[in-house]
């Protein structure tokens, strides 16, 4: 029940307490997922597990080949959603999610659904079983080739099978979750499959790109170049979002370290200057080696130099509908091509849709892009290309607390032939510089974005977004923060301002906004900071943060379940080290978003992040994704080796294994409810 006015169902469960480092051991006290009294956490479906038919079980020594791990689920699971079968209850969801309430599935059964999971990125150490060939890689730090190491057409396919998206069907049976290995649903996207590309960008010069045969055993440039509508794959899938229409969106972020540019320079493409090309690999980050995955040395497909139009095709968001399994998926160029982290919908009351995205880097921006055309909520084929026509915009916020969101649209605001923008696709394909022409403010790295139900009387269109952290920011005053069109997040160091008021934000914050006239057209917003993080223990000032109840930092999953409470998840490097001291492990926090109070509701295992999530309709189970348990170590050294999730009663010992983790109470009651 949510009482009325209040937009929010309480918090019914207890803190639990960090999960620190252990002096003695210098290890984190628990390598185990831990949640309140009252609650169980289960391993659901890991690394390597057999999704659908003819799917070998995954083998603890790693030495399965790219054919198995297509067919088995990806590694370092990210962002992910729930579709719930039959297929019929998707429409019962639409209308769920309208009114952003669970309140008329309470009494349903809904036991089958489909998780749709996001493989972010793999960890090579531990993928292949002769795991040292590469020094190990983050999601943001650059793996290093060792003395004697091989990369090898094999294991890139394999690296390669590895990313994605996984759809796994699962079920409960009495009170056990588990998935289908033999699923007709089941299904691997990954980071070769075939996808269109659609909207204004389709079919653009700037999207055909050496056209390659793909094979187990290289890939074989055909002569010919692809049509501007077909990609191959799709990467670093890190934050999600879903449509009303019951489909998958997944994110591509960090895409820019699959390539590698090692001459600094490009082939001649007829019609294309050069230098615009090297201009546009620049801002996105391509660089001479990549994030060392060195996968241009047997697959010439991601070698920047000689194929510069490849990485045109990824940045994008990607549309899949799960219920279908033949069904192709689609790159929808109308969201823009950026660090895609998140994208959130609102429907408003005139049933018009915005989504809401962040683009992770430092110094990056917020955008949100809104269909041309209202939902039709009685017919979801009616719905199906509303992704593909409308208005980008990006976000400015001003210090007295309002916003404007500026149009990216050919023509308008310097968006013109001269300054490099010769097209609505060409505005889209470079949309990181779009944005810095027409003047967007540059964040402290924005991650998720979470809209707030509009239930018991909270009728706002109101929308979070964490910015994880930001080593670029210095101290000057906002009034010398007027980007040039030249910055960005390459080599920007902006001043402060009061959206993003700390310099080298270390614990990081979450903003959010409320569209003017309750409108997701609305062009101007009011916002305000939700809550700076931080450690009340700290003795810097600067990093203790304003945390009304249990303290954490660097929040990057956020997500708002249907009785408006906020969860927030984070992402910080170092187990209960330096910053990290008093914090201990990665978490997950439960926030009330009327009075800001904060609860810790889950403890991570060794060195992992804790994103993804999204429960049930009827919010009795929860799934979140435990990703790289064991980053920084090599299952050969065992003083930082994590042993999770063999450490929580699941598979072998010997490698850890980024997993979907279930979380259910005792009572049967609803997850973080009274
Ligand atoms: Fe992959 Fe920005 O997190
Ligand atoms: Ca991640
Ligand atoms: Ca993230
Ligand atoms: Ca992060």
């Amino acid at each position: 029940p949510i009482p009325e006015g209040t937009g929010f169902g309480g918090i019914g469960f207890k803190s639990i307490p960090p999960n620190l480092n252990n002096p003695a051991t210098g290890l984190l006290e628990k390598d185990l997922v831990s949640v309140p009294a009252g609650y169980k956490a289960e391993v659901l479906v890991a690394w390597g597990d057999p999704i659908m038919p003819g799917a070998p079980d995954w083998l603890s020594n790693a030495s399965q080949n790219a054919a198995a791990q297509e067919k088995q689920f990806g590694m370092h699971a990210d962002g992910m959603y729930y579709f719930p079968l039959p297929q019929e209850r998707f429409i019962g969801q639409t209308l769920s999610s309208l009114r952003r309430s669970a309140r008329s599935f309470l009494n349903q059964p809904l036991n089958r659904g489909l998780l749709c999971v996001n493989h972010e990125y793999t960890q090579e150490e531990i993928l292949h079983p002769d795991g040292l060939t590469f020094t190990p890689a983050t999601e943001t730090t650059p793996a290093v080739g060792q003395p004697g190491s091989q990369v090898t057409i094999e294991k890139v396919r394999k690296s390669q099978a590895a990313h994605g998206v996984s759809v796994v069907e699962i079920f409960k049976n009495g009170n056990k979750w588990s998935f289908n290995r033999n699923s007709s649903y089941g299904r691997r996207i990954t980071g070769n499959t075939e996808i269109r590309i659609s909207g204004p960008a389709a079919g653009s010069a700037l999207l055909k790109s050496k056209k390659f045969s793909i094979t187990p055993n290289g890939s074989v440039d055909s002569g010919t170049l692809n049509d501007g509508h077909t990609a191959y794959g799709t990467l670093n899938n890190c934050a999600n979002g879903h449509t009303p229409w019951g489909t998958y969106l997944t994110c591509e972020e960090n895409w820019n370290g699959y390539f590698a540019n090692p001459t600094e320079d490009v082939v001649s493409i007829p019609g294309i200057e050069k230098s615009d090309i090297l201009a546009g690999q620049n801002r996105y980050g391509v660089s001479t080696s990549g994030f060392g995955y060195r996968w241009h040395e047997v697959d010439p497909r991601f070698d920047a130099s000689t194929n510069p139009l490849e990485p045109h095709l990824f940045g994008w968001v990607v549309e899949i509908d799960p219920y279908n399994p033949q069904s192709k998926p689609v790159k929808r160029t109308a969201l823009g091509r950026f660090k895609h982290e998140s994208a959130q919908y609102v429907v408003d009351d005139n049933y018009y849709v915005a989504f809401y995205m962040g683009d992770d880097e430092r110094n990056e921006y917020i955008y949100k892009f809104v269909c041309a055309k209202p939902l039709n909520p009685q017919n979801r084929d009616a719905n199906r290309d509303l992704l593909d026509n409308g208005i980008l915009y990006v976000a400015k916020f001003k210090d007295n607390g309002t916003g404007e969101w500026l149009p990216l649209v050919y023509g308008q605001r310097g968006l013109t032939p001269e300054n490099g923008f010769r097209s609505q696709a060409e505005v889209l394909v470079k949309t990181r510089q779009a944005a810095d022409r027409v003047g967007a403010t540059m964040m402290d790295r924005p991650e998720w974005t979470a809209v707030r139900p509009r239930i018991g009387g909270f009728k706002e269109i109101e929308v979070y977004c964490t910015l994880t952290n930001n080593s670029r920011r210095g101290t000057e005053p906002v009034s010398s923060n007027e980007p040039d069109g030249t910055t960005g997040a390459g080599s920007a160091r902006p001043p402060v301002d009061a959206a993003n008021p700390r310099p080298d934000n270390r614990y990081g914050h979450i903003v959010r906004w409320r569209e003017d006239g309750r409108s997701v057209k609305a062009t101007t917003f009011r916002w305000d900071i939700f809550v700076e993080c931080g450690d009340k223990s700290n003795s810097e000032p600067n990093l203790v943060g304003n945390i009304k109840g249990d303290d954490f930092g660097a929040p990057d999953g956020l997500w708002f379940d249907d009785f408006g409470r906020l969860w927030i998840q984070t992402d910080q490097a170092g187990d209960g080290l330096g910053d990290w001291v008093n914090i201990g492990s990665n978490v997950m926090m439960c926030a009330d978003p009327n009075t800001k109070q904060i609860r810790r509701f889950l403890t991570s295992p060794t060195n992992c992040e804790v994103t993804g999530v999204v429960t049930t309709p009827d919010g009795k189970a929860m799934f979140i994704n435990i990703q790289h348990p064991g980053d920084g170590s090599q299952p050969s050294n065992p003083t930082e080796f994590s042993n999770w999730p063999h450490s929580q009663g699941y598979g072998p010992s010997g490698r850890p294994r980024s997993s979907t983790v279930v979380i259910t109470r005792n009572d049967g009651g609803i997850i973080g409810g009274l």
